[in-house]
Formats: structure tokens, sequence, C-alpha cells
């Protein structure tokens, strides 16, 4: 299972993760959640939300990708928190009518059923203030009496917003006086979540308890392979799908991705074998190749050649003369300087100590075998 947030049968290990990130749901304790893309983040939280099962509290889903300004937050925050704090007897549109008395929901039906409807709320600072909309939550929660997990997935959008720093002081400075509800802040983009979190003189500096998503373990994803093959009536051994784990070095949705890969191509009561494997990347690098094209489209020459060093296996010592000369990667230091942020910034690569490396293996795979082609 690959592509979408996975649940019950198909969500393995985590045991940490949940454990910590339940004790902080129950404990009010704020928490921040980071990982590279599709290491399981909206995996995990959907998880501990699903499992929660703690009268009094419920949580709150937020999807900040979309939002592209303060508004587009605050529309998305305060649509969730109705939605998603309305009991089954009491309505969500009641509950718009409750508390948000200057707004005027606009309703859309599902085409196909009709009964099935969208509400956007539309709100502008005309109808309510940053910070009122801010305080909404806490507002809610002492009127039901209850307390509010408010999740906020792909959190690193907001710091891409115009004026984002003073907006982020803005969201800190309501946050932090709310006695009813907690935040879970998580997303992708290491450096730019890191840089939000992680940097003194950011709002958000030591706001909660933040941790780094790590890999699932190799013996908690044998024995799932193992054991989804043979559901499938299909042998593999433990050997080979731990090989599956190497190449893709673990990454969660890669794993998944890779594995069925080789299970699509077995026929009937087939075993899976190391050709099979071989056949399973080179299908993975061709299904991710449109995806990797397009994230290379934008780059400049000398930032190519900075990713064809590292394909080389050069991961310090950029503005050596020798490499510089040997990759073309322009005339002076500061050069290499900026040439490694963009590619930071793309999130292609991303220093780990003083050595850089890609950011995602299969990219890295598939570059290499991108570079051999054009030779
Ligand atoms: N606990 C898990 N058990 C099994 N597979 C997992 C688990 N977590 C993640 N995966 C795999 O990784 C994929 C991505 O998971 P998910 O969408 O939760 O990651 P994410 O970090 O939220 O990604 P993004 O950065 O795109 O938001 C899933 O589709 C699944 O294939
Ligand atoms: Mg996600």
């Amino acid at each position: 299972m690959f592509g979408v947030p996975v649940g019950d049968h198909n969500f393995i290990g985590r045991e940490k993760e949940i454990r910590r990130l339940r004790a902080n749901f129950l404990n009010g304790i704020n928490s921040i959640l980071i990982s590279p893309r599709r290491w399981g983040k909206t995996s995990l939280v959907d998880h501990v939300r699903n499992h929660l099962d703690a009268p009094g509290i419920v949580t709150v889903y937020v999807d900040a990708f979309a939002c592209r300004s303060e508004y587009d937050f605050y529309n998305a925050l305060a649509g969730a928190i109705m939605k998603q704090t309305a009991s089954q007897k009491e309505l969500w549109l009641k509950n718009i009518k409750d508390f948000l008395l200057r707004v005027v929901p606009k309703l859309t039906y599902s085409p196909e059923t009709y009964t099935d409807f969208s509400v956007s709320l539309g709100i502008t600072p005309n109808e309510y203030s940053p910070e009122e909309l801010l305080q909404l939550a806490e507002t809610v929660a002492e009127k039901k009496d209850i307390e509010l997990v408010i999740c906020i997935d792909e959190f690193q959008k907001l710091g891409e917003f115009h004026h984002s720093l003073d907006f982020q002081r803005r969201l800190r400075s309501v946050w932090q006086h709310q006695k009813r509800v907690s935040y879970c802040l998580y997303g992708s983009q290491r450096h730019m979540m890191m840089d939000m979190f992680q940097r003194r003189n950011m709002p958000f500096y030591q706001f909660g308890d933040t941790f780094f998503l790590e890999r699932i373990e190799i013996e908690t994803w044998v024995e799932y392979i193992v054991s989804r093959y043979q559901e499938a009536e299909h042998d593999i051994t433990p050997q080979l799908a731990s090989e599956i784990c190497h190449v893709v070095e673990c990454h969660s949705s890669y794993v998944q991705q890779l594995a069925w890969l080789i299970l699509t191509q077995l026929n009937p009561g087939e075993a899976a074998s190391i050709q099979h494997l071989q056949q399973g990347i080179e299908d993975l690098l061709d299904a991710n190749e449109m995806l990797f094209l397009q994230q290379i489209s934008s780059l400049t020459t000398y930032q190519m050649n900075f990713l064809r060093a590292m394909s080389a296996g050069i991961v310090d010592g950029f503005n050596t003369r020798k490499v510089i000369n040997q990759f073309n990667l322009g005339s002076s230091s500061s050069n290499i300087t900026r040439l490694k942020q963009a590619l930071i910034d793309a999130d292609l690569i991303e220093p780990i100590g003083k050595k850089m490396q890609f950011t995602d293996p299969v990219f890295a795979r598939w570059f290499k075998r991108f570079i051999a082609k054009q030779l």
C-alpha cells in the first residue's frame, strides 16, 4: 500500500513514536514531528488519533498543503474545528451559527449524491481578526467542556507565506496561552521545519516536544513483506525481503512500492527471486521518472553539475580546485555555497554533519541512471 496514508492492517512498527505522541496528546503537550517526505508522518498521526480513545479529548486535523495565505489558513483551521468538533447529534452548521456569527457559510453539494456537502466559510478580515480566529479553538473547547488537539499537517507550508515571520509570531502569541488546546505540528522539508522550530530567534523555537521520525526497523519490514506475500500465496525469503529494504534504505513509501512492483511480476504460486528484484528496481525508477524529471527541470547547469559530483561519490570538499574543475562548478567558492543552498532549498540534498547526501535514495539511483543514459 503506497501513495496514501496507511492504517490498521498496513500500518506497522512505530511503537515508540506512538507511545510518545499519545502521551503528548493526553497531557496537552505540543508536538512537532519532522521527517523527509513519505516516511509516514500523516499515517502515524492518523493512527494515534484513531486509537486515542480518550473521552473529552477531541482531535482536529488540518491540512495546510493548499493554504497560500494567512486567511487561507484561518479558513482551513476554523472550518476543521467547526466540522470535527460537531458531535453526531449536533450539526456542523449549528456549530458555525454558534461560534462564527458574522459568517455566512457557502454550501456546495456533491453532484453525485446531493447529500454530501462541503462548506466554505470565506472569512475575511472584515468579519474576524486573526486573533479572534486563533482563539476559536479555545472558545469552542471551553463551551463544550472538552480538550482539543489540533493536528496541522504540512506545516512547513506556513513558512512560505508572505510575511511569514509576523504570522508565526501571531500564532505563537495566541496559542501559548491556551489552556484546553494543544498542537501537533508536522511536515517535511527538513531544512524548512528545522528553521522554524530549532532556531533561537524564531517564534516557534521550543514550542513543544520536537522529534524526528526514524526509519521503520528492517526486521519489522521483513516480517510485513513476508506475511503479505504469503497472504497473496507467494513466497519470498527474508533475505530477499531485506534486500528490498536495503535498496531503498528503508524509506517507507519506497519499501511498499518496490515490494508491490515485485509482487505484480509473479505468476500464480511463483516465488520472488533476485531477477524479480532487479526488474522491480528498474520499474521503480521508471514509475518515479516523471516526478524526478520535473524536480530537475528548473536546475541550472552548475546545480546539475553539483548533483553529478555527488552522484560520483563526492560528499564534501566541493570548493577544492580539483572538484571545481573536474565537475565544472563555476569559478568562486561563494558560488559553491549558493549552489549547495539552492539544492537544499529544493529538498534534493541535505547536510548530514559536514557531508552532503541525497534526500531521496531512489532519486539518487535514478539520477545515476539518467546521467549514464546521456553519455
Ligand atoms: N507505519 C507504516 N507502516 C507501513 N507503511 C508505512 C507506514 N508509514 C508510512 N508507510 C508507507 O509510506 C507511505 C507514505 O506515508 P505517509 O503519507 O504517512 O507519509 P508522510 O510522511 O505523511 O508523507 P508526505 O511527506 O508526502 O506528507 C505510505 O503510503 C506507506 O506506503
Ligand atoms: Mg503527509
